[in-house]
């Protein structure tokens, strides 16, 4: 690590901020040691907020429909090898049901943009999981809505919601989807929510088709500004049915840099180990804790349809059951010496 490196990572430790241009430095000059002395200071603030506790959401794919063509995506709408699925409401809330009695407080309703579902039919599910299980928090994950249906969702017991803002850069945001798509919407929606008194997740992923350390350094200044409540990142990932299918694939280096460099800037950050880190390395998850992250995300869905929930290739956890998960993430956190817990896992001081 060279003596810049080292003057840039103290002082994002000490004032939690530096320019786009310091971030990009730091990425660029990314070592083994850079990596080891990013991970320390972010593991110090891990401690300091979430001692050595992981916090789990239940994650339920309930559609694989999607009106959206990102280039980067397994279930983009011209993805015709793309086997479609829609969960009924009741499986939806049974699979919310499964999950608290595997000791989920949390469960994550994700899916494609699928207008399929009305805000009726959201609100409607929403309230049946929230009449069910009271203490448990609706985490919904649907894309970009009007400012109020969002407030419909929330009005009926949704409390959190995660959107990746995908990358900070628009002119990066229009190489990776079609015109059709906004790079000033998505942030509207982030600010929507935020308004609207949701906890929200944004994101991005890490070394996407295209994407430059000057890139990478705008999504960090993003973060230290907007301070999404939960910042999901993990690598790029390419699908074979994609027009991606040949690009390359993000790195564990850099979205473990990635990783540190949230936690310290964002202190009480949530922060997951996403299944995509998971999924480029067999240890991904646990290195991404000990990077920092505090947060896992196994899938509720049921097992028929997980497959089909193919955002990237070889996707993990395809295979298990939600129970198997949950043992194995249990026996992978507690190797490393955190303890998985069940709580509905709020930001720090929210
Ligand atoms: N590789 C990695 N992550 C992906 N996502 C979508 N496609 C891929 C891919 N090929 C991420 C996007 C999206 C989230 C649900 O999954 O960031 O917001
Ligand atoms: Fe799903 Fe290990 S977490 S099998």
């Amino acid at each position: 690590m060279d003596q810049e490196s080292k003057k840039l990572l103290e002082e994002l430790n000490n004032s939690h901020s530096l320019t786009v241009e310091q971030y990009q430095y730091l990425i660029e000059h990314m070592d083994s040691q850079l990596l080891e002395l990013a991970a320390e200071y972010a593991r110090a603030y891990q401690h300091q907020y979430y001692g050595n506790k992981v916090y789990t959401r239940g994650l339920v794919e309930f559609t694989n429909f999607c009106r959206n063509n990102c280039y980067y995506c397994g279930i983009r709408r011209d993805n015709i090898q793309c086997e479609r699925y829609r969960l009924s409401k009741s499986d939806i809330i049974e699979c919310a049901d499964t999950g608290y009695k595997l000791g989920f407080r949390t469960t994550v309703l994700q899916g494609g943009e699928d207008f399929a579902y009305s805000d009726q039919d959201i609100c409607e599910i929403v309230r049946s999981i929230k009449k069910l299980h009271p203490d448990m928090v609706v985490t919904l994950s649907i894309g970009e809505r009007s400012k109020e249906s969002y407030q419909a969702y929330f009005d009926a017991g949704a409390s959190r919601y995660l959107l990746r803002h995908e990358t900070a850069n628009p002119e990066l945001y229009a190489k990776l989807h079609p015109a059709s798509m906004s790079w000033e919407n998505r942030m509207n929606c982030l600010r929507d929510l935020r308004e609207i008194g949701y906890q929200v997740g944004a994101g991005f992923m890490v070394e996407s088709p295209g994407q430059t350390a000057k890139d990478l350094a705008m999504d960090l200044k993003f973060v230290e500004e907007f301070k999404p409540d939960m910042c999901g990142i993990g690598p790029y990932i390419s699908h074979k049915d994609t027009p991606f299918a040949k690009e390359a694939s993000g790195t564990l280096e850099t979205t473990l840099l990635c990783l540190s460099l949230i936690r310290i800037i964002y202190p009480q950050v949530l922060l997951p180990a996403t299944t995509a880190l998971g999924t480029i390395h067999p240890k991904g998850r646990e290195m991404g804790i000990q990077a920092g992250a505090n947060v896992v995300m196994p899938n509720l869905s049921p097992g028929s349809v997980r497959k089909k929930y193919s955002l990237y290739d070889n996707k993990i956890c395809t295979g298990e059951e939600a129970a198997e998960c949950i043992v194995c993430l249990k026996n992978r956190v507690s190797s490393i010496g955190y303890e998985i817990v069940e709580d509905p896992g709020n930001r720090a001081g929210f």
